[in-house]
């Protein structure tokens, strides 16, 4: 609790109001990361060796621009900064420890952007998402990678909609992940898409209990690999049953 505190009273001064109420969900994923790390190794580890294999097969890497990149544990950052002239890191909060980290390993080309990703304001006045539009100016831009940010916009959105109905909620919801999916596919530069699609409750003798979509309804996007990730094993809620995400990344080369 006391690390939590200073982590968030560490953030709270170089992080922008309109940021502020973020930095809760941030701490806590932080913390959950921590005491997940083993069972998230593997997963963090296939989003960092598939996005290192992209930028070897890269011939033009000027810019790259990370959305979503929090903790900077599915990223490899060093690679990117090595790789790449300018590293532009997108996400609503940057904790104050993902900031020494980069202080510490003197990433001179690494920039930090609060941006909010999601578009919900225009989805609800019925008007078209546009949440990657200012990547248009974004000099030399050679990759976008999403990373496991899709999902989050989704979870996001919905705490945000709970006074809403179901219905108008899912729209919206629906909205937002369609527009995400549609703004980085037509992207003239090179991406990648990393993200969980679904997740099931897994009993101890592996019996799925329940799962749920978390592109809500969207099709699936044709998938370069796959992995399971489990986001919440044996033990952190439950005795009795582990979350396990199926994951999905998908490269594009221009
Ligand atoms: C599962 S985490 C991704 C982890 C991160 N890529 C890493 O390497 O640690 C999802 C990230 O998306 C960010 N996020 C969620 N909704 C967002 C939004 N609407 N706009 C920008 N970032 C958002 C969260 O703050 C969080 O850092």
């Amino acid at each position: 609790m006391i690390v939590e505190a200073i982590q968030y009273a560490a953030t709270t001064p170089v992080t922008p109001a309109q940021f502020r109420p973020f930095i809760g969900a941030s701490v806590s994923l932080w913390s959950r990361a921590t005491r997940c790390a083993n069972e998230w190794a593997a997963h963090e580890e296939n989003c960092r060796r598939f996005v290192s294999d992209t930028i070897n097969g890269m011939r033009r890497r000027r810019t790259v621009v990370v959305l979503g990149s929090g903790l900077l544990r599915d990223v490899p950052v060093g690679a990117l900064s090595r790789g790449f002239d300018t590293v532009v890191l997108v996400d609503l909060v940057h904790l104050a420890s993902v900031r020494m980290w980069l202080k510490a390993r003197r990433f001179g080309n690494v920039r930090l952007f609060h941006r909010d990703l999601a578009g919900l304001e225009d989805a609800l006045d019925g008007k078209q998402p546009e949440s990657l539009s200012f990547l248009r100016q974004v000099p030399y831009l050679d990759l976008v990678i999403s990373a496991n940010l899709l999902s989050q916009i989704g979870v996001g959105a919905e705490r945000r909609l709970e006074q809403n109905n179901d219905t108008k909620r899912a729209e919206v919801v629906r909205k937002l992940i369609h527009a995400h999916l549609r703004d980085l596919d037509a992207l003239p530069c090179s991406t990648i898409l990393l993200t969980d699609a679904s997740y099931s409750v897994l009993g101890r003798s592996g019996k799925r209990l329940e799962s749920e979509d978390l592109l809500h309804g969207m099709p699936v996007p044709d998938a370069d690999e796959r992995w399971p990730w489990p986001v919440v094993p044996f033990g952190e809620q439950s005795r009795d049953y582990q979350v396990v995400h199926d994951v999905v990344a998908k490269r594009v080369l221009r």
